[in-house]
């Protein structure tokens, strides 16, 4: 066997569906990326359609295949009816990939019910639906791969993690739920953890450039997270190099947890 067979057997994504919400923009715009290059059909959901256009065109100019779905992840209608138009693209999903996320860090003591209700609306039952809308037929066809993206603050709080911490936590142990459900039956579910991405979640954060350096200093690599670092992490996690691997978090943050 060649090397390019042998890479292929392990990671190619050849044949898979995969539906990635939050793919218009930052790291699930580079993970729609990866897994669309590695070889899967893949769907993007998010809001915003001229983003979502954009994602996707860029990618099928490249030759791979993709299709989105303009939806609101933060309302249960909105999320039953994204799961239902995504599968009117390519089928069902082979691998699901839930990276929409909202940052809203109000101090504690001024955390209203609003901010707590969009948060573990679009942090944490969205993953929750679509989990449950498609983990199933997973089982059921004997592979899956689930893969979440969570946060530093789903370990430990600092800067005014408030509820957005509380998300990221219960999305790591939904993960773990997920896992002991599916894994006998061939579906991994795993979370990818960033540390200090530079996207437009962060703007307000990432235009200062003391806290920028002062975040890159508290890496062991000496630098801030790029979209493009969870490609290689994402290609694994989706594909069948990654079979044993579940119920995990990987940190992919440039050692930030470990300094
Ligand atoms: N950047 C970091 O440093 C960092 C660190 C730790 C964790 N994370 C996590 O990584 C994930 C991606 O973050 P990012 O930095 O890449 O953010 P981003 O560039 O702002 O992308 C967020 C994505 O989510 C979509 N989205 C937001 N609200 C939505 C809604 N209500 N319904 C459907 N889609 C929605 C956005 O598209 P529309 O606005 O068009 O809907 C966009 O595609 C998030 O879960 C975040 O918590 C990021």
């Amino acid at each position: 066997m060649n090397s390019q067979a042998y890479l292929s057997e392990l990671f190619s994504l050849d044949g898979r569906v995969a539906v990635v919400t939050g793919g218009s923009s930052g790291i699930g715009r580079a993970i729609t990326g990866a897994l669309a290059r590695a070889g899967a059909r893949v769907v993007v959901v998010a809001r915003k359609e001229a983003e979502l256009a954009a994602t996707v065109d860029e990618l099928t100019a490249e030759g791979c295949r993709a299709a989105w779905v303009s939806a609101d992840l933060s309302t249960r209608d909105g999320v039953h009816a994204a799961a239902e138009e995504a599968v009117g693209s390519f089928g069902e999903p082979d691998i699901l990939v839930n990276c929409a996320g909202v940052n809203l860090r109000p101090p504690m003591s001024e955390l209203g019910e609003d901010v707590w209700d969009t948060t573990m609306a679009l942090n944490l039952e969205a993953p929750f639906l679509l989990g449950q809308r498609f983990g199933p037929g997973m089982a059921e066809r004997g592979f899956g791969r689930i893969i979440h993206i969570t946060s530093q603050q789903a370990h430990r709080a600092f800067v005014q993690s408030g509820v957005y911490g509380v998300s990221k936590g219960a999305l790591e142990s939904l993960a773990r739920s997920q896992a002991e459900a599916w894994s006998p039956h061939g579906v991994t579910c795993n979370t990818l953890v960033p540390g200090f991405v530079m996207t437009p979640l962060n703007a307000r954060l990432s235009s200062d450039p003391e806290k920028v350096a002062a975040l890159a200093a508290r890496t062991l690599i000496g630098r801030n997270g790029l979209a493009e670092d969870f490609a290689g992490a994402a290609v694994f996690l989706a594909g069948r190099a990654s079979a044993y691997v579940t119920g995990q978090s990987i940190f992919v943050d440039g050692g930030f947890s470990v300094h």
